[in-house]
């Protein structure tokens, strides 16, 4: 055998290093001036995606909905919503992307549908105790005339987890579970039917050619068989989440996606501290899971150092990788979150939104300086990485939305006193002289575009001061964040994917190095420039100046 396929044979898989770009469809850019992103968009901007140097993209859901929480409840889980370009467009950007070596995730959401799901409705109608109500959770209420819900668990959005049916007569009826909104019931997986009916979904997409899935709320799927009421409502709810039933699901979708001999990767979102999520990954389970960990730490040396130890240190049971991410479609994004001179008091239901989604006042330049120097970081840590659409160009969380444009069902549930997420989800900028700042493809010929017609606003305003974060201003200017990403992007490359983290004791508080292979990975978050010593060889990226004050630079040593 030669060396050739001696190496290629054992190439890691690409889920267990890959960097993958998440597009949140609505807002990534609109092919037909609805005002609406869509997959055509996509594909016609897909050049921007692969030139950052990235590995595949995963799509937040695109299914039929009544988008009452961005997708996320699912009214048909087997094609593509029409106003996203149906499933002729799916078609066209799956080969778009696989030509250019790009692996394309889906958003698979098994805790719950939509209530205009089909199964949801013939549940309704066929009433209490009937096979089509046991897919779902309903149960009679408490207390006289059943007008109290069963039990006292709250939605993660805000409000009760229960909602009351009322029958045609116009009589309360029973009640059913909602971990979320109101419009997305929890399905029963206690009920063979709803596993069986996601073997299918997934099937269904594998088969079309599909490299795997993001599994929404994975640790949820499976209920405290009795419901119990929670001694205190306004905190952690075991019965709901992390029940260790849930891990079988895990091993029987890891078999079907083994079955089809190709590398698929299925990757976990499960907020839990780094030990559990870990339990995720383990052999025969799922690929990946998010570390969610990282991205609640404030931009401390110490903070990020125990994060990234406790997860690398859970990992030993583990076969697949962490997924590391500092921004998504559910956290205010890093720009901001870094940036905060001024939180303030943040009034939720959900803990994990508590550092992931305080507001307040925001120093720009120093919140972009740190969310470089954390992504250059989080790029030198072993596993695979998830990247946010926007977060290249450096954006800061759309703060000052309109009340009245918020479409996050968090902003309502919570009687306006957390504003949600929608801060993350406004339409991106990519000319600052197009008009929507070139969201809105006008013609085939994006040339046109300064001239063309004003367009459907996008369904987020995007604030003026979007003009500055523009695509096209940020291709022209080396020192800008859309550059910096590229650059880091393509050093990665060259990193070896198996070599270990091993911390380098460097005597700071105030800054952190490690040793990955061939590279040192040093950041200084605060405090005077590093020294670093010549062993460490030569700088070859950093997010600033290399060695400084809140800055990552990574070193080789060229052996
Ligand atoms: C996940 C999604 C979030 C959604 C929720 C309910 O946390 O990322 O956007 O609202 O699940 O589906
Ligand atoms: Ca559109």
């Amino acid at each position: 055998m030669s060396d050739n396929i001696t190496a290629s044979a054992q190439r890691p898989a690409w889920w267990r290093h890959g960097v993958i770009y998440q597009l949140y469809v609505r807002s990534f850019a609109d092919a037909n001036g609805d005002g609406i992103g869509d997959l055509n968009g996509i594909a016609a901007r897909l050049d921007h995606i692969a030139g950052l140097g990235v590995d595949g993209v995963w799509l937040n859901p695109c299914y039929p909905s009544p988008n009452r929480d961005g997708g996320y409840d699912v009214a048909d889980y087997t094609v593509i919503d029409e106003r996203y370009g149906g499933m002729p467009a799916f078609e066209a950007l799956r080969d778009a992307a696989h030509a250019r070596g790009l692996k394309l995730l889906m958003d698979l959401v098994p805790n719950h549908c939509s209530s205009q799901h089909a199964w949801f409705r013939r549940a309704v109608a066929a009433g209490p105790g009937s096979d089509e109500r046991a897919r779902f959770i309903f149960r009679d209420g408490r207390g006289p005339g059943g007008s109290q819900p069963p039990n006292n668990w709250r939605s993660t959005f805000g409000g009760p987890a229960w909602t009351r049916l009322t029958a045609p007569d116009g009589e309360p009826e029973q009640w059913y579970l909602h971990s979320f909104d109101a419009s997305q019931p929890d399905f029963n997986w206690a009920n063979p039917q709803v596993a069986d009916m996601f073997d299918e979904v997934l099937r269904t997409w594998f088969d079309r050619g599909v490299d795997g899935f993001r599994i929404d709320v994975a640790y949820a799927m499976v209920k405290h068989p009795d419901l119990p009421d929670l001694d205190d409502p306004a905190g952690d709810n075991p019965y709901l989440w992390n029940q260790p039933g849930v891990h079988e699901i895990f091993r029987r979708w890891r078999a079907l996606a083994d079955g089809y001999g190709r590398e698929l990767a299925l990757v976990g979102e499960v907020w839990l501290p780094p030990a559990e999520a870990a339990d995720y990954i383990r052999p025969g389970e799922l690929h990946q899971v998010f570390n969610f960990d990282l991205l609640q730490q404030s931009f401390d040396a110490r903070e990020f150092r125990t994060s990234i130890t406790d997860c690398v240190d859970a990992l030993k049971h583990a076969e697949g990788v962490p997924a590391w991410t500092l921004n998504s479609h559910d956290v205010h994004r890093a720009v901001t979150r870094y940036g905060l001179t001024d939180p303030e008091p943040l009034n939720t239901a959900d803990a994990n939104a508590l550092r992931t989604r305080a507001r307040g006042a925001v120093d720009v330049q120093l919140g972009i300086k740190r969310a470089r120097a954390a992504l250059l970081l989080m790029l030198a840590l072993p596993g695979a990485a998830y990247l946010y659409q926007g977060e290249e160009l450096g954006l800061p969380e759309v703060q000052d939305l309109p009340d009245d444009a918020r479409q996050d069902p968090i902003w309502e549930r919570s009687g306006g006193t957390e504003h949600g997420r929608d801060g993350s989800r406004v339409p991106l900028p990519w000319r600052a002289d197009a008009p929507n700042f070139g969201f809105t493809l006008a013609t085939q010929n994006e040339a046109d575009h300064a001239t063309a017609p004003t367009t459907t606003p996008p369904w987020l305003p995007q604030p003026a001061w979007f003009a500055d974060y523009c695509v096209d201003r940020q291709d022209a200017d080396p020192e800008s964040v859309l550059a910096f990403y590229r650059r880091a992007l393509g050093e990665r490359r060259h990193l070896d994917p198996d070599a270990p983290l091993v911390w380098l004791e460097i005597q700071r508080e105030d800054a952190i190095a490690f040793r990955r292979g061939q590279y040192v990975c040093a950041t200084v978050f605060d405090g005077p420039p590093i020294d670093a010593p010549a062993e460490w060889g030569q700088a070859v990226i950093s997010s600033g100046t290399p060695g400084g004050t809140t800055t990552t630079t990574w070193y080789r040593a060229d052996s």
